[in-house]
């Protein structure tokens, strides 16, 4: 049986004092479950949220890192900056990396290569746009950011990455995929894997949800056979909204 790993995405929101408050509430609410639970907080957030998170259950990530040690890169944090921090997990090629900051699919083969290299757990999201929807491309555009993503990867490290699927028509829109049509884009990018890799390692790598996730909906869209939990955004910023989401099957 797969874990379900539900991470919240804060992207450029809270505050230090905002994000202990945050962890001292989440901590009691989500302390019983057997779910993983991480949020991926802004890189002023960490060193806060990392103290604040010793000794429970949550884990933090950050949203985003370069595929470089070190170097003249203005403006940039490595993978060895995080670990070195006490980061556990790391977004990579969120939809709104790709759109507004030049991210790649391969800057994204980079940087996951380099996050496994230091033994960070990667988070990549994929996903298509409406339009690419309503014309058909969606399994094309999901499978093929997928196997780029992958691309050089051994067996034993594609088992360790989190593929986040997240339709770009989902994100904080409030519009969710049907939980149906989600189960059906995840399987597709676990038949890429299967193709790839072969089943027993396509059937240990870990494939969450994401876009307009909330708890109303959660439980419905964690249910599914092929989805192991969520990346969420709009609702990883309250915490009593959070918790119900870690929760949702309690
Ligand atoms: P929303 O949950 O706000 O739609 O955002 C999803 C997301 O982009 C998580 O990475």
């Amino acid at each position: 049986m797969r874990r379900k790993v539900i991470a919240g995405n804060w992207k450029m929101n809270m505050l230090p004092n905002e994000a202990i408050e945050f962890i001292q509430n989440l901590e009691k609410q989500v302390k019983d479950t057997q779910n993983e639970v991480v949020l991926c907080v802004p890189y002023t957030d960490i060193f806060y949220s990392i103290l604040n998170a010793q000794g429970t259950n949550i884990k933090i990530g950050a949203q985003n890192m370069h595929w470089e040690t070190t170097g003249a890169y203005t403006g940039e944090i490595s993978a060895e900056m995080l670990k070195s921090v006490g980061v556990e997990y790391v977004i990579i090629g969120h939809s709104e990396r790709r759109q507004y900051f030049a991210e790649t699919d391969e800057t994204v083969n980079k940087k996951l290569k380099k996050a496994l290299e230091v033994g960070l757990n990667p988070i990549v999201c994929v996903g298509e746009t409406l339009e690419q929807r309503e014309n058909g491309e969606a399994t094309k555009v999901i499978t093929s950011q997928t196997e780029k993503a992958i691309s050089g990867l051994e067996a034993n490290q594609v088992e360790k990455v989190i593929i986040a699927y997240e339709p770009i028509w989902a994100i904080g829109t409030g519009k969710t995929a049907t939980k149906e049509d989600a189960n059906e884009a995840v399987k597709q990018i676990r038949e890429k894997i299967v193709e790839i890799y072969g089943q027993n390692v396509a059937e240990r790598v870990i494939i969450q949800y994401g876009g307009s996730v909330k708890s109303t909906n959660a439980k419905e869209l964690f249910e599914m056979s092929d989805i192991d939990g969520g990346l969420v955004g709009g609702a990883s910023l309250k915490p009593d909204e959070f918790a119900k989401i870690v929760n949702y099957n309690k």
